[in-house]
């Protein structure tokens, strides 16, 4: 076991909070003055399907489950800060998650306080409070497994002696640290805190205890933190509903006002690309009774965080941010794609990007690559396009004379995919593709030729209903699109 230098004596923490305690909130929390931040509770079954990513356009790491969800997502910012909370039954799979996330973040934390359904069917939250069993085979497996701090977060028993008893056996199995909500497992966040039992935890034991649950009657400011602290006789105290309606319950300095803070938080959301229906759950948390203001109900109505940046005022920034991850996206895309032919199975893929500006008005790749397939007496190149989830991103794949070819790199529109693949089979074929500045090319010639024609020539036909098809794009696929249908085809040239 090491503890680390990580310290849980006089400090001050984000409580550990189901959708409240994602990366923004954790942020703005250490922002404001938190010492450390405690992610909301992650079920070990979900974690342990989780591949580890490093995102490098947004500077982050995520964990992503099977399905694409980000299910925790974490920076350099907070990794000597954020401490993991799991909700767990099984010390193999306790172990397995911690060791999967171990690089990224300062402590583990196992959730024995949770009340919920969901957590005690499982055996989880409040349901190992009585099984000291598990929860020292947990603990323990935990301490000696990974190279940090190993904490848990209870709630009260019944009785004075029994919570202290069981802390005592706690403290034993080598964590540092034990944050007590000083509340039964029936009470309800309305019902008064215990203080007495967390006072006498703290004088049973060695280990830092973390005051919890004043948040209601005792906190709600700063300087009651000190007074809550002094109360329980703790060494630390953590909070979560004062932090939830305003995080800058955190700064020594005072409260800051609700608006102040939400924009705060909300600068993080979109700079983060927190999940819209997570950034909007918690900003009507701070909303409040105000909830049913007309800043709340368009909150609500939200969809989307550029949505949400609306009802702030915010959009310029979301715009700007938006353009700014865009460009990282481009750079680390093309830096990182070799720019030669790469078979990728049956398929021949170049890392290429479709830049408009380089090409004509009215020229474009695909219209090369028709004219050639025409001349050459092939069928019609036959374009299949895909979109992902994550950034709901298009890659295409042109299939001409029964060879595929695709760019590595995704577009932000289906027209631009189509027209990168293109261009990745005009390449490799060695073929003009109507670029700004490329050798003079047949199609190039003809097009002045026919300027001054009759305008019934093949060319100049595909060449109006290009012109129809840019004033009128199509909306953007479905997933697994199939061939183009003859009429799509000319219509989006
Ligand atoms: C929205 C919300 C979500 C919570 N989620 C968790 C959680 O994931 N893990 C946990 O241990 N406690 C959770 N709790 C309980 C809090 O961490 C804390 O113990 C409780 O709210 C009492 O502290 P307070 O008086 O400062 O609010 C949650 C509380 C709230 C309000």
């Amino acid at each position: 076991m090491a503890a680390g230098r990580l310290s849980f004596r006089n400090i001050t923490a984000l409580a550990p909070m189901v959708r409240v305690g994602t990366l923004p909130m954790r942020l703005l929390a250490l922002d404001y003055g938190a010492d450390l931040v405690y992610c909301e509770e992650l079920i070990d079954l979900k974690m342990v399907q989780c591949q580890r990513v490093v995102n490098e356009v947004l500077e982050t790491v995520d964990f992503i489950a099977p399905d694409d969800r980000v299910m925790f997502r974490t920076c350099m910012r907070e990794k000597d800060r954020v401490v993991f909370q799991m909700g767990t039954a099984d010390p193999d799979r306790a172990l397995a998650v911690a060791r999967l996330v171990e690089k990224d973040v300062a402590a583990i934390d196992v959730n024995m306080g949770c009340p919920k359904e969901y957590s005690t069917k499982g055996g989880m939250g409040v349901a190992l409070l009585s099984d000291p069993d598990k929860i020292e085979a947990i603990l323990k497996k935990l301490v000696t497994g990974v190279s940090i701090p190993v904490t848990c977060k209870i709630r009260i028993l019944p009785s004075v002696e029994e919570t202290v008893s069981l802390v005592q056996r706690i403290e034993k199995t080598g964590i540092a640290a034990i944050a007590v909500h000083g509340r039964f497992k029936e009470e309800r966040p309305r019902h008064p805190v215990h203080c007495d039992y967390i006072q006498a935890v703290a004088g049973a034991v060695s280990i830092p205890v973390i005051a919890n649950g004043g948040s209601l009657d005792l906190v709600r400011t700063h300087a009651d933190v000190e007074e809550f602290r002094k109360a329980t006789s703790a060494s630390s105290v953590m909070l979560a509903r004062a932090a939830m309606w305003n995080a800058s319950v955190f700064r020594s300095q005072g409260l800051l006002p609700v608006e102040t803070v939400m924009e705060e938080y909300l600068r993080y959301a979109v700079q983060y690309d927190n999940h819209a229906f997570n950034t909007k759950y918690c900003l009507c948390q701070m909303l409040r009774d105000k909830v049913e203001s007309p800043l709340g109900k368009q909150v609500q109505a939200a969809q989307t965080n550029a949505e949400i940046s609306e009802a702030y005022g915010l959009q310029e920034f979301y715009q700007q941010t938006q353009d700014r991850l865009q460009t990282k996206r481009d750079t680390l895309q093309r830096s990182s794609q070799p720019s030669c032919p790469v078979m990728d199975g049956d398929i021949i893929t170049m890392a290429i990007k479709f830049e408009r500006r380089e090409y004509p008005p009215q020229i474009t790749p695909k219209m090369f690559l028709l004219e050639w397939s025409r001349r050459e007496k092939l069928e019609q190149p036959r374009y299949k396009t895909v979109q992902r989830s994550q950034d709901r991103a298009f890659q295409s794949t042109v299939t001409v004379a029964k060879k595929k070819y695709r760019s590595s790199l995704w577009e932000k529109s289906k027209k631009f995919a189509e027209q990168a693949s293109a261009i990745v089979c005009l390449r490799v074929l060695g073929i003009p593709e109507g670029r700004l500045g490329e050798d003079d090319s047949g199609l190039v010639c003809k097009r002045k030729r026919e300027g001054r024609s009759n305008g019934n020539s093949e060319e100049e036909r595909g060449k109006k209903l290009h012109v129809e098809a840019e004033a009128s794009e199509p909306a953007a696929p479905a997933e697994g699109e199939g061939p183009n249908h003859p009429t799509q085809l000319a219509g989006t040239l």
